[in-house]
């Protein structure tokens, strides 16, 4: 009995299906519970010359309004750069941005009171800037550009057989995480807080509040026993909230809860950068990149936030799974007066490589050849051409037999003719294919963030409490911990149980984020859990006159030879021993090393691959579109659990696809009008995320496979990464689109779509080719 390996449920499966899986909302209130809410800034951008705060105190059930001026510490909830006021002070840069908190005897009524904002508020306007090209020609940004430069790559394109311009736009996008954000913070004995806060990142929390209060990190326990999705949401943006709760629960020396609704989350929070790209490029014959000049743009909102290391990784992500010679990568964070923008699964990864996937498709119709004969003529090599623009040495390179086994599995050939033939017939349904490969580094791009920690306790009776650093958002985390410990001491999974995480068990955690968590807290799990069965081996091995080696853990018994026990006997007895039954355990990723001004480095140890291909159907009249079939085939090393690998690979199949086709953010342009500078899609009525149904229905037609390859860095059980990787797979949706699009002019022009590819944007680019098509007839006439 192995209990790493198999495909069990999510260690609390059962409970969220039942309703009984408790949310912070879920804990019982303690008595005298206190209720805050947000005062939101009505414009975009502004000098905030006074607020009228007698008139909020003086509304039903108000007992505090707080504002930057009742802030004891430091007013910052900045991750990095400190450029992030927890509430605005002097200025307010977006429209959403907290001014002041209500403290109510009710949810209800400091909802109500701090809905005065718009009234209290003197703010003389600036002027604001909402895009983030109009940001990059003022030279706004979040922090210096950056430059991954390799060879010469203006040189490069000059003399290549081919050149390629382009711009290419991709929309951001909302975490959605169901649970939305929330704190409750709870004054404890002698100046000391207890924050329960939905968060991946318990331990900036602790900062933020403990800088904030002016208190040591060890008055401030920050505790999260789950999320209902954090998706990069809950790495930095959790902090806002985490820090209000604790500032009027100090104050006041009452528990404070927090819980914005949807649509006040929607303004204050930002979510995944959008891009703008601008390229040349230049190629041979075959669609060999020879050359990329890029420029990308991110918006990055109104304050720095993770979007130095977001852009980092993007410029980190441009080459995929290609070969390129010769690259000037050039990235600016462009400061808008919009929401911050922060982590979402990929971290930029996702934006960096579907511009090159763009490029490349590009370069496929331009020559006229298959984009997968395009993507294969530029793959990195194994022993050559196999070395990253930033870099590292790709050493473990399986794209070409991956997707060569995605291809002939999935009929990649058969169908592409099978299309074609429809598409010949068929004039107002249109087809298209694509089949996309993903590499991704893994690991945080700072190295020190690279370490986690565990505690490990047996009790006497033989059952296991464990603790670790990283948190669980229904990544399924715990479940995966829990079966490295059990593996180690040879006991069922039942008989584990991970608790919350908590500041003031394990100390000094990173984030869980980076897709890194079971490769940093399953390490160091590993590590406490062999401490123990280390310490019980050395006392059997005593009593039965055995080596310590010959010692076995299996199946609820210890053994060696012809001895044998019960693990719960063992325990019993070596606790009347004296002997030490729980554990520490550490670990920090080997050989990492990363420059970050000239963005070279070692910056991962190791890459997980994958593949997909999707079919989809357009309707060429009404922009709407079907994914009929999508086949994904991945690569996670050694399965810790096929299960939960499973499906995270197919909710970031499907999350990546809602990304690119309809989830859409629009903001009222700065026209004067009552909404200017709003963000108009801040609820589900307005903002379209997929559900089950966009899932292909015929049964097969929705295929997510393991690739079988054992990792062949030292990760935990040989298993990679899973969480962010498969977000790219859907790349395929979107480059399926573009193809039956350009099915409408025989594949002959490169259509202009823009990503997200909503019905409007698909009938847009169908009005370019016949824009275009229109010129020919009009010429060749
Ligand atoms: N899966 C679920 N169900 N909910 C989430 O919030 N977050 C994703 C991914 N999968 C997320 C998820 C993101 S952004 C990351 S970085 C990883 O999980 C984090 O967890 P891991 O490092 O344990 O994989
Ligand atoms: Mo994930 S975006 O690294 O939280």
């Amino acid at each position: 009995m192995s209990t790493v390996g198999t495909a069990r449920p999510h260690e609390s499966a059962h409970l969220h299906v039942a309703g009984a899986a408790p949310y912070i909302d879920d804990i019982a209130e303690v008595a005298g519970t206190l209720h805050a809410a947000l005062g939101l800034s009505p414009i975009a951008h502004g000098r905030l010359l006074a607020l009228d705060l007698d008139r909020v105190r003086a509304m039903p059930g108000v007992v505090a309004v707080l504002s930057a001026a009742d802030i004891p510490g430091t007013n910052d909830c900045g991750p990095i750069v400190h450029d992030d006021p927890i509430l605005a002070q002097d200025t307010v840069t977006w429209r959403g941005q907290p001014m002041f908190a209500v403290i109510a005897r009710s949810r209800g009524e400091a909802r109500r009171a701090a809905a005065l904002a718009v009234q209290v508020a003197t703010i003389e306007p600036l002027p604001a800037v909402l895009d983030p090209l109009e940001a990059h020609a003022l030279q706004q940004y979040v922090v210096p550009p950056m430059h991954l430069v390799r060879g010469d790559a203006k040189a490069a394109i000059a003399s290549a057989p081919h050149q390629l311009d382009g711009r290419f736009s991709l929309g951001g996008q909302e975490q959605f995480y169901l649970e939305g954000q929330i704190a409750y913070a709870i004054p404890q004995e002698n100046d000391g807080l207890l924050v329960h806060s939905s968060t991946q990142h318990p331990t900036e929390m602790q900062h933020v509040v403990a800088h904030a209060l002016g208190l040591s990190a060890h008055q401030v326990q920050v505790q999260c026993r789950r999320m209902g999705g954090g998706f990069g949401g809950k790495e930095s943006q959790s902090a806002v909230f985490a820090a209000v709760a604790a500032i009027a629960a100090h104050r006041l020396q009452c528990p404070v809860k927090l819980r914005p609704d949807r649509d006040d989350d929607f303004l204050i929070t930002g979510r995944r950068h959008g891009f703008e790209f601008r390229y040349r490029i230049g190629h041979d014959d075959l669609g060999r990149i020879l050359g990329a000049d890029v420029e990308m743009v991110s918006n990055a909102g109104a304050s720095a936030d993770l979007s130095a290391p977001v852009m980092t990784r993007a410029l980190c992500h441009f080459d995929n799974t290609y070969w390129l010679p010769n690259v000037d990568l050039r990235g600016y964070c462009a400061r808008t007066n919009t929401q911050s923008n922060t982590a979402f699964r990929g971290f930029g990864g996702p934006q960096g490589a579907l511009a090159v996937e763009m490029v490349l498709d590009s370069v496929a119709r331009r020559l006229g050849l298959d984009p997968l004969e395009v993507r294969r003529a530029n793959f990195y090599g194994t022993t050559e051409h196999n070395v990253t623009p930033y870099g590292q040495t790709v050493e473990d390179n399986i794209i070409a037999p991956l997707v060569t086994e995605l291809a002939d599995t999935a009929h990649y050939r058969q169908r592409r003719a099978e299309i074609a033939s429809f598409n010949a017939t068929s004039p107002v349904l249109k087809r298209g294919l694509a089949l996309t490969p993903v590499k991704f580094g893994i690991s945080f791009n700072v190295a020190h963030f690279n370490q986690a920690g565990a505690l490990v306790h047996v009790y006497t009776d033989g059952s296991v409490l464990v603790n670790h650093g990283g948190t669980e958002m229904g990544q399924g985390l715990n479940t995966k911990v829990a079966q490295v410990v059990a593996h180690e001491l040879g006991i069922p999974f039942e008989r584990v149980r991970v608790s919350a995480t908590d500041t003031h068990k394990v100390a000094n955690t990173s984030a869980t984020a980076a897709s890194t968590g079971t490769d940093l807290n399953g390490k160091a799990a590993q590590d406490a859990a062999r401490q123990i069965v280390f310490r019980l081996a050395q006392h059997i091995a005593a009593r039965w006159l055995v080596p310590v080696g010959a010692v076995q853990f299996a199946d609820g018994r210890v053994t060696a030879g012809a001895h044998a026990m019960a693990f719960d006997d063992l325990v019993a007895q070596a606790y009347a021993a004296r002997v030490q039954l729980w554990s520490d355990g550490f670990y920090a990723t080997p050989g990492l090393h990363w420059d970050r001004e000239k963005l070279q480095g070692k910056p991962f140890y190791y890459f997980a691959y994958g593949a997909a291909l999707s079919e989809v159907v357009v309707d060429t009249l009404t922009g709407e579109w079907r994914l009929l079939r999508a086949d994904a085939l991945h690569d996670v090393g050694a399965s810790l659990n096929p299960a939960v690998d499973i499906g995270q690979i197919e909710g970031a199949f499907v999350q990546g696809m809602g990304w690119l086709t309809t989830e859409e953010l629009r903001w009222q342009p700065m026209d004067g009008s009552r909404n200017a500078g709003l963000l108009l899609t801040h609820a589900p009525s307005t903002y379209k995320i997929p559900t089950a149904n966009d899932v292909p229905v015929t049964p097969g037609a929705f295929n997510v496979r393991l690739y079988d390859h054992r990792n062949p860095a030292d990760s935990i059980h040989r298993s990679k990464a899973v969480g962010e990787p498969p977000l790219l797979l859907p790349f395929s949706v979107f480059l399926a689109i573009r193809d039956a699009v350009s099915a409408v002019g025989e594949h002959q022009i490169d259509p202009p779509l823009r990503a997200p590819a909503t019905s409007e944007a698909i009938l847009d680019a169908l009005d370019a080719i016949g824009a275009v098509q229109a010129v020919q007839a009009a010429q060749a006439g």
